[in-house]
């Protein structure tokens, strides 16, 4: 018996939500082939499109890692999977890469024991391949990944993940610059104290891009997108940040910022027009100075 798991990619922090907010957006993503055998122990045969990148052995990758905890915690050591992973998405990107798998993978896990156990009963396992792949069991991609949409983890202990609305009609242009920024890395270069000032002009912006997102108020959205405290950190790990923003900005986006830990960056946009050209616009300029990119247009 086996079964093929599609997980989306995810934008986690949007912009100023460090760590606490995250959406899922149509693709890319990552799709898990799982196979259920009697013989316990979970063995992966096969990954494509990581270019070699990620290990086979079941110890050491995210996805037999998180289904190996939810085994064990359903008390199922009577039976074992084989996996087959096919990354469609680029990994160490900043859109959620290795929480795509996980999610695909324990979802696929579940489905085939015909356990009843929900998305969010589901996100602890997936914070373990998350813990594993940088150092810190974030939820902001993985959340989103299981669950859909625009999620907010209200807190992490306990962990207290809320579903938002958004307004209809948001699109989502993605360009992701192929330089490499580890999140383990990227995490590291933040500074871990912050001003009370500081810390005041972000909470009003969290919750005006919150408000926006209940009330279809796509410019309070648009004001709101501003990190003050990680931003201007991690932007110098992107190439020309400020320049794309300029660019971005300039062709009519709701918003611009890092996807993430980067060095993917977004742009919220009206119509699914704006967002191509932007896309197309950002990506000529990235081959000007000689970098590979990849790009997306997704609805929200
Ligand atoms: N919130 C996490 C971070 C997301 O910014 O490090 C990593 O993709």
């Amino acid at each position: 018996e086996s079964i093929k798991v599609f997980a989306p990619a995810t934008v986690a922090n949007v912009v100023c939500g460090f760590d606490v907010l995250g959406f899922a957006v149509n693709e890319p993503g990552d799709e898990v082939i799982m196979r259920l055998t009697d013989k316990p122990g979970i063995t992966i045969s096969k990954i494509t499109g990581d270019n070699g990148r990620l290990p086979l052995d079941p110890k050491k990758n995210t996805v037999s890692v998180s289904v190996e905890h939810y085994l064990k915690h359903i008390g199922r050591n009577d039976v074992g999977f084989d996996i087959e992973l096919n990354k469609k998405m680029p990994i160490g990107s900043g859109l959620g890469s290795s929480s795509a798998s996980t999610v695909a993978g324990l979802f696929a896990a579940k489905t085939l024991l015909e356990d009843r156990t929900n998305a969010s009963q589901l996100l602890p396992f997936a914070r373990k391949g998350e813990e594993m792949a940088c150092g810190h069991g974030h939820a902001d991609n993985v959340a989103p990944a299981l669950l859909g949409g625009f999620v907010l983890i209200r807190s992490y202990d306990p962990l207290d993940v809320i579903k938002l609305p958004h307004p209809k009609g948001l699109y989502c242009a993605i360009v992701f610059p192929d330089v490499d920024v580890p999140t383990r890395e990227a995490r590291q270069i933040i500074r871990n104290k912050i001003q009370m000032k500081d810390a005041v002009t972000q909470w009003g912006n969290i919750a005006g891009l919150v408000s926006g997102l209940f009330m279809n108020d796509i410019d309070l959205i648009g004001r709101s997108m501003k990190d003050i405290l990680v931003e201007p950190v991690r932007s110098m790990l992107i190439p020309d940040f400020y320049k794309m923003r300029e660019m971005a900005m300039e062709m009519g986006a709701v918003s611009f910022g890092i996807s993430g830990s980067g060095p993917s960056v977004f742009s919220f946009t009206r119509d699914e027009e704006t967002a191509k050209k932007i896309t197309q616009k950002l990506q000529a300029h990235l081959t000007s100075i000689k970098i590979n990119s990849n790009t997306y247009v997704s609805t929200i």
